[in-house]
């Protein structure tokens, strides 16, 4: 296999020395170029392919942001990174369309490693070459929800508190009145009636009431006009009972609250791809609907027949763009098939590829069906088919729950 190839581009003489000389011992794994500007980069591109292109953001003459543009335009299987410690909010949203991800320096060694083989990971998506083809053709992929952005910036503030959260959520009447509705429901097992915002974010954390702005937002934002055969309420639904199963496991697991947050946000956000391939094509998408009725296509071969990709890969694709973490994006990219995965311990990966089978086994209208743990077409790792039996007696418990 061949060595990845990786370009850092910084004016600053010292950054990239310093950073040369941490990714040394990384030298057998990957190839690594260093450039001080970025048309040396540019110019060392004409002649050179990169999988990944890592660009300082404030540089004297082309900064940053037009690097990866060029970049974007010159080379567009290549990943675009930005590190860099300049903090100014304009500069840093007019490479938010352009920079697959945004590092802030100082970044220590481990941590831009990690960053690199995630972007590593994003490169192969996008290679899948039709992928490519169809985001090209994508005039606008959905944008965040405004709401959403307005959270991510109350809670960079140090200022935030409860309250402040709360308050913002509660200046949008429909989404507060959502949040409220699904939190209250019986899968989120809360002891008490939550009657305000505040107490929800109190009871249930930050990140899963983030989570659930930003994909009720998303959710809402999908026109009305979606194809024969395609259900947003059901979507929706098999979206939050996955994320409520996926908590469920990671808490019978006993994995930390970290984990527990990205297995809900990766259940909650694993086929946001759906959406993202029903906005921009509803009719291909009724078609390839139709084509699957009868059960012996599966979606993935028709969605990737007809869009030259998959609804996994472009969700993918699309929380790459919005910054989201690897091991979430790993999940919702391979919750179709987590063999490509080989890191064998526990992730959001194995707990949405089992909740997403388990849920589509529950809600199926064979209730008289028994089930076996080798029917599981996507078992993540042999470690965890004993775990298999356990892990869906739990998801059944939530969902008799709610029925
Ligand atoms: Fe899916
Ligand atoms: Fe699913």
């Amino acid at each position: 296999m061949t060595k990845p190839r990786i370009l850092f581009v910084d004016d600053e003489r010292n950054i990239l020395d310093s950073v040369r000389l941490s990714l040394r011992p990384l030298r057998n794994e990957w190839d690594m170029a260093f450039m001080p500007s970025a048309v040396e980069a540019l110019k060392l591109m004409e002649t050179e392919f990169f999988d990944v292109v890592v660009s300082d953001m404030r540089m004297p003459g082309m900064d940053g942001a037009q690097l990866l543009a060029e970049v974007a335009e010159r080379s567009p299987e290549t990943v675009r990174m930005i590190l860099s410690g300049y903090s100014d909010q304009a500069s840093v949203m007019r490479t938010v369309k352009l920079a697959h991800r945004y590092i802030s320096k100082p970044c220590p060694a481990e941590e831009l490693r990690i960053a690199i083989s995630g972007a590593m990971r994003l490169r192969e998506i996008i290679r899948s070459g039709a992928l490519k083809r169809f985001v090209s053709r994508i005039e606008s992929l959905p944008p965040l929800p405004l709401l959403y952005q307005r959270l991510m910036n109350e809670l960079q503030d140090e200022n935030s508190s409860l309250q402040s959260i709360g308050d913002i959520i509660g200046q949008d009447m429909a989404m507060s009145s959502s949040i409220l509705r699904l939190v209250n429901s019986a899968f989120f097992g809360l002891p008490v009636h939550v009657s305000n915002l505040q107490h929800a974010v109190k009871l249930l954390g930050i990140e899963t009431i983030r989570t659930l702005v930003l994909s009720i937002g998303l959710f809402s934002d999908v026109g009305k006009a979606t194809p024969v055969g395609f259900s947003l309420e059901q979507l929706w639904a098999h979206s939050t009972r996955t994320s409520c199963f996926c908590k469920a496991i990671a808490e019978v697991e006993r994995q930390d609250t970290r984990m527990r947050d990205d297995c809900f946000i990766a259940g909650m956000l694993h086929d946001v791809g759906k959406l993202v391939l029903v906005t921009i094509m509803p009719e291909v998408y009724g078609e390839v609907l139709t084509r699957v009725q009868g059960g012996s296509l599966h979606l993935h071969v028709a969605e990737r027949e007809a869009f030259g990709t998959t609804h996994s890969e472009a969700g993918a694709y699309l929380l790459s763009l919005w910054g989201f973490k690897d091991a979430i994006i790993d999940a919702v990219c391979w919750h179709h098939s987590p063999e490509h995965i080989s890191c064998a311990e526990f992730s959001p990966l194995v707990a949405v590829a089992v909740a997403d089978y388990f849920d589509h086994d529950l809600v199926s209208i064979n209730k008289d069906r028994k089930w076996r743990s080798n029917e599981i077409p996507n078992t993540p790792k042999d470690d965890y088919v004993a775990r298999l039996h356990e892990w869906r007696s739990l998801c059944q418990n939530v969902f008799l729950e709610e029925v």
